[in-house]
């Protein structure tokens, strides 16, 4: 732990934040899984992610147990639809280093957000965001796949949007549902589905529930495709 708190600028000067824990210190206690507070891994998120953490981001607990379930699982390859400001894939791979996570995001400032938080962390080679919409997402390349609610926000009040940076609408949301709905279908056996707050839409039932907790906020489920 750091002694006491301090201040400690951004790589861009642009604002001061407090904090406890270095990133480093952050580093080492997720890798070795010791618990970690949301609020002193929030404290490196740029202001207006860090505001909305607790409804947008997987709590720190969340993104540890799901890494360590999947990499019991045999998993090599994740992808996180829609990755936001790259929270879940970073601790995921600070948590379990041996797996490779794609985070898609189609806000292009938070892909750049994501990008940087995975080099402070120094998870780069291990982490990669990249912009685009879910719908062109081919998921049934990856091993596993993560959800975390991540089309809700179409049917938000405009008051509580992240920003109008895309256009969303219950349109687009039953469209994007339903594209990871076939997206699932098209799965190898084997494959895993993640949930956390659900994505939704309905799981195919070629998958099979296998682990299911109640963490934080809400229930994480793990679903493997048997055929
Ligand atoms: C609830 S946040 C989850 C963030 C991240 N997965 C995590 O757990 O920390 C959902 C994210 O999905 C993104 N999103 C929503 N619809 C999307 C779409 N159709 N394509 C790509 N990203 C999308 C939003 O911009 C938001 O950043």
């Amino acid at each position: 732990m750091g002694n006491g708190r301090r201040n400690d600028p951004d790589r861009s000067g642009e604002y001061v934040r407090l904090v406890s824990m270095t990133r480093a210190e952050l580093r080492e206690a997720i890798e070795r899984g010791d618990p970690v507070n949301d609020e002193e891994f929030d404290a490196y998120l740029a202001p207006a992610a860090r505001a909305v953490a607790a409804r947008f981001w997987s709590p720190v607990r969340v993104a540890m147990l799901a890494a360590r379930w999947l990499r019991e699982e045999g998993a090599q390859n994740v992808v996180d639809v829609g990755a936001g400001t790259g929270k879940f894939c970073v601790v995921a791979a600070l948590a379990e280093p041996s797996m490779k996570f794609l985070g898609i995001e189609h806000r292009a400032s938070l892909v750049q957000r994501a990008r940087d938080l995975a080099t402070g962390f120094a998870v780069g080679r291990h982490v990669f965001f990249i912009e685009a919409d879910a719908r062109t997402t081919l998921i049934h390349e990856f091993d596993a796949i993560y959800l975390f609610n991540p089309f809700g926000e179409n049917m938000y009040p405009l008051c509580d949007r992240f920003d109008d940076e895309v256009e969303l609408s219950v349109d687009r949301m039953h469209l994007d549902v339903a594209a990871i709905e076939l997206g699932l279908t098209r799965m190898r056996p084997g494959a895993l589905l993640l949930t956390y707050h659900g994505f939704g839409g309905s799981v195919p039932d070629t998958f099979e529930l296998t682990r299911e907790t109640h963490i934080e906020t809400d229930s994480l489920q793990l679903w493997v495709k048997r055929r």
